[in-house]
């Protein structure tokens, strides 16, 4: 078979994010998250949901936020360019598997993995109309531990401030498989699974699980993996990861441990500089009508210090110059810097390829955005598709939790 088909035959690892509903999603969440999801269709299993439960950990107050932003939400995901065909959309408190996964991880939990997060006093700190002592706010790391790994995803597309949750949901994850991945008969399970490896190589896989779990050679680890991969042809998938867990000393790996996903990307600040944020009213919507991001970019501040049309200004003290360095070209920015600096150009001409550039990139959202909202059926379907497809993966997962937990009675 070419390899090209081979490949696609292949399961693709799978990638799985999650986005609060808290508001129109603005041009922030598209080029800091959004635009990287719709990339990771191409080669990944994308699984992608509305985390309406995280929503409330801080809006517990507010549910007609919530409720009006779940599937204006999804709108926005598909004007981005999420394909339903290729990603897996679904919302997270239709699939309750999530909050079971999340009791039975918080057993074995210690507290202070979830009070040192950093982003757990940050928030506090920061968010202090709210209040934020509660238990599912300390607990919302681990839920997006559940989240992850009820789906066993390999990658966890985030931005840098979500590192500490992937790597609680790592710890949380090693630690599971640690208790439970043996389970109450694994070396009884694991000594049938070697014996079908026929006596000689029964006993190069013993040596070499030994000489790893004695010395921690990496070569008596690769050696015995190289030969549990040949015999497999011999053996069950499962007696494969029974003895491949063995050799490691681990026992099975019932959770695998996600990476983060950091893809570079383009910052793009909010209209004053500071982050985009809708509450600090700087934001541009993805939908906002052309007119209003005209408006917008229009007020936007330039660099204080060039008062008048003749003052040269500087670039670097300018937010306007951070969007051309998202939208424009090099040919635009030297532009810019050229015209800037020597104030052969005002402010607004510098602003007319960024309107432009903005307007532009809008203008297949917005058409795409206007068909699914003359179709809002259409949406839902969507969501039940995806929602359908997400729980069957869910409860294959808890299936094998409650399995490993010794809950299967
Ligand atoms: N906590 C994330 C945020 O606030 C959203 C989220 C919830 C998430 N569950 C997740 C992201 C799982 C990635 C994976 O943005
Ligand atoms: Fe900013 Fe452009 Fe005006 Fe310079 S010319 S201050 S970069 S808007």
């Amino acid at each position: 078979m070419p390899a090209r088909e081979l490949s696609a035959l292949r399961p693709r690892p799978r990638v799985l994010s999650g986005m609060r509903p808290t508001g129109a999603l603005h041009l922030g969440h598209y080029h800091g998250a959004l635009k990287n999801w719709v990339r990771l269709q191409d080669e990944y299993d994308c699984f992608y949901f509305v985390a309406d439960w995280h929503a409330l950990t801080t809006h517990y107050q507010d549910r007609e936020v919530i409720e009006r932003n779940v599937y204006d939400m999804v709108i926005d995901w598909l004007a981005a360019g999420l394909d339903p065909e290729r990603s897996t959309i679904f919302i997270q408190s239709r699939l309750p598997e999530h909050a079971e996964l999340f009791t039975l991880l918080a057993m074995g939990t210690p507290l202070g993995w979830l009070e040192r997060v950093p982003t757990y006093k940050d928030q506090i700190e920061k968010l202090k109309d709210r209040d934020l002592a509660t238990y599912g706010f300390l607990g919302y790391p681990l839920l997006q531990a559940a989240d992850i790994l009820i789906y066993k995803a390999a990658f966890v597309p985030v931005g840098e401030d979500q590192s500490s949750h992937v790597e609680l949901t790592r710890e949380v994850a090693r630690r599971f498989n640690h208790l439970y991945g043996r389970g109450a008969d694994f070396d009884a399970r694991a000594a049938a699974a070697q014996a079908k490896l026929g006596k000689d190589d029964s006993r190069y896989f013993e040596r070499q699980r030994k000489a790893f779990g004695e010395t921690g050679a990496a070569e008596a680890l690769a050696k015995g993996e190289a030969m549990v991969h040949k015999a497999a042809a011999l053996l069950s998938p499962e007696e494969t990861e029974l003895l491949l867990g063995h050799l490691r000393g681990a026992g099975r790996t019932v959770l695998p441990e996600p990476l983060a996903l950091h893809t570079d990307v383009a910052k793009l600040p909010g209209l004053d500089g500071a982050k985009m944020s809708k509450s600090y009213g700087n934001s541009i919507a993805m939908r906002d009508e052309p007119a209003v991001v005209t408006q917008k970019l229009k007020r936007m501040p330039t660099d204080p210090q060039r008062v008048r049309r003749t003052d040269p200004g500087d670039p670097t003290r300018c937010p306007v110059w951070q969007f051309h360095q998202v939208y424009s070209d090099a040919a635009t920015q030297d532009w810019v810097v050229q015209g800037c600096t020597s104030a052969g150009i005002g402010c607004l001409d510098c602003k007319q390829p960024v309107i432009d550039a903005i307007l532009a990139e809008q203008a297949p959202w917005r058409e795409r955005a206007e068909t699914f909202l003359a179709n809002p059926k259409q949406v839902q379907w969507i969501v039940e598709m995806g929602t359908e497809r997400a729980r069957t993966v869910a409860r294959q997962t808890m299936k094998d939790v409650r399995e490993a937990m010794g809950l299967n009675y």
